[in-house]
């Protein structure tokens, strides 16, 4: 059975000290379970100090982005090769690198490249936008962000691949997308990648949902048909609602119901 990925995404909060205070706090609060992988993604910064304080079997560290190149005249990056010691994952083509930084389908394309290159997951992130959604063309964007991402991935590769629903219009917004958007989505996805490698490789491939995820939300999305796990933002820096989520993941594998929903 996969495991469930939940993954914290701390953007560019925290510094060393308050990162270290924040592994300090989910350290005590999350027990470790065989079934559910907690994946860590501080900024840079932070991840040589905090790989020295976490316990390997409890968190695994990611990246939310690096360099394709794997060295040389590249002034301000790190690469791929760079973090291999460091982590398991990468975020790659998150909405907010696609949008504010002008992230290409090439430049993601070479990333996801540069990651298997360097034995890391990425964590490919994909979604619409609200205009796209109302225009109708969710499959149309999914489809292109998908298969553009894949153009140099092997067979072998892509199961390792995990894809992160995110439409843009939930993140950060409070705006959460129900539990059947996302469903249908991570078909779409599923189906994008089975017609490229067919469908064992579709179905190994961990598809997780982002955007305004809360330990109120987090439940329906776990619940859901092709949804292996989350990724959540906000939520993820403060350690009582993370913790809660982590909990809830643990207790939807097992089919215990939580507290807040016996409400
Ligand atoms: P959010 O962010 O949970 O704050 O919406 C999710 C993400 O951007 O990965």
């Amino acid at each position: 059975m996969q495991k469930t990925l939940i993954v914290g995404n701390w953007k560019m909060n925290l510094n060393v000290s308050q990162a270290s205070l924040l592994v300090h706090r989910l350290h005590e609060n999350i027990k470790i379970h065989r079934d559910i992988e907690v994946v860590l993604a501080p900024p840079m910064l932070n991840l040589q100090p905090l790989s020295l304080q976490i316990d390997r079997r409890q968190f695994k560290l990611a990246a939310q982005n690096a360099y394709h190149k794997d060295e040389g005249a590249y002034t301000g990056e790190v690469s791929f090769t760079m973090l291999h010691d460091l982590v398991h994952f990468v975020i790659v083509g998150h909405s907010e690198r696609r949008h504010i930084f002008d992230e290409s389908f090439d430049d993601i394309c070479a990333k996801v490249a540069a990651a298997f290159r360097n034995n890391i997951i990425p964590i490919l992130c994909v979604g619409e936008t609200k205009t796209e959604r109302l225009d109708g063309l969710m499959n149309q964007v999914l489809h292109d962000q998908v298969v553009t991402a894949l153009a140099n991935i092997t067979t072998t590769e892509v199961e390792k691949l995990v894809i992160a629903y995110e439409p843009v219009w939930a993140i950060g917004t409070g705006d959460v997308a129900t539990p059947s958007q996302a469903e249908k989505a991570a078909r779409i996805i599923k189906n994008n990648i089975a017609e490229l490698y067919g469908h064992d490789a579709a179905d190994k491939v961990t598809i997780l949902y982002g955007g305004s995820v809360t330990p109120d939300t987090a439940g329906g999305f776990l619940r859901s048909k092709g949804i292996g796990g989350l990724l959540v933002g906000g939520a993820s820096l403060n350690y009582r609602q993370f913790s809660d989520i982590v909990d809830i993941a643990y207790r939807v594998k097992h089919g215990i119901r939580h507290e807040r929903e016996r409400k």
